[in-house]
């Protein structure tokens, strides 16, 4: 992999390079609404355009279980890497710069949620599981968590929870 860089983005750097719509709508409702308090935006960037990113979500967790059982750890929201880009260090780059900036903010473990299913019982896709595992990443114990997508009511995603317990950043 040549000439790609992470960078914590602002606003400006979200509107240049992110060009799928519904991740940069995200990321600047993430930033505009909630501040740098609420969380980083992490981009990988190749020439003009995001090949990759991530959210490192430092504000509480909006669903109770994650806020009773994950004691402040933030969570990891819309990792991506572009399909073409994947499997060259970008998505361990990307998560790497966040669980850092996490350690920083006190922080000793970080959290997210793999989205299995729209209905409780339907069959579970694995897809970045094993990426999450490689990483250090282990499922918690209590099961799954219903969410809703994008904070929306009407649209209830179910996911499992990966937890990890951060160890101090290498130089
Ligand atoms: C999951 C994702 C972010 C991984 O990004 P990536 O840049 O391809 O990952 P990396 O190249 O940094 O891989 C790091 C390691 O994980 C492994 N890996 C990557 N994807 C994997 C997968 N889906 N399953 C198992 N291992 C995987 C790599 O082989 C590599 O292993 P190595 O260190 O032994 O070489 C990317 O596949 C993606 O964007 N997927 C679609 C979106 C998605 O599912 N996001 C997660 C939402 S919860």
């Amino acid at each position: 992999m040549t000439g790609v860089r992470i960078t914590e983005a602002n606003e400006q750097d979200v509107e240049k390079f992110v060009r799928d719509e519904d991740d940069r709508d995200f990321f600047l409702d993430r930033l505009r609404r909630r501040g740098a308090q609420g969380g980083r935006v992490f981009l990988a960037i190749d020439g003009d355009r995001a090949v990759g990113y991530v959210y490192l979500r430092l504000e509480t967790a909006e669903e109770l279980k994650l806020r009773l059982l994950l004691n402040k750890a933030p969570l990891l929201e819309r990792l991506r890497v572009e399909r073409e880009n994947r499997l060259q260090g970008i998505g361990r780059m990307l998560v790497t710069m966040a669980e850092a900036t996490a350690w920083v903010h006190r922080r000793r473990q970080v959290a997210l949620g793999v989205v299995v299913a729209r209905k409780p019982k339907s069959p579970v896709p694995t897809s970045p599981i094993g990426f999450y595992r490689k990483l250090g990443y282990s499922e918690w114990r209590f099961g799954r968590i219903k969410t809703y997508k994008d904070g929306r009511k009407s649209e209830i995603e179910y996911c499992r929870v990966f937890v990890k317990k951060l160890t101090p950043p290498t130089a």
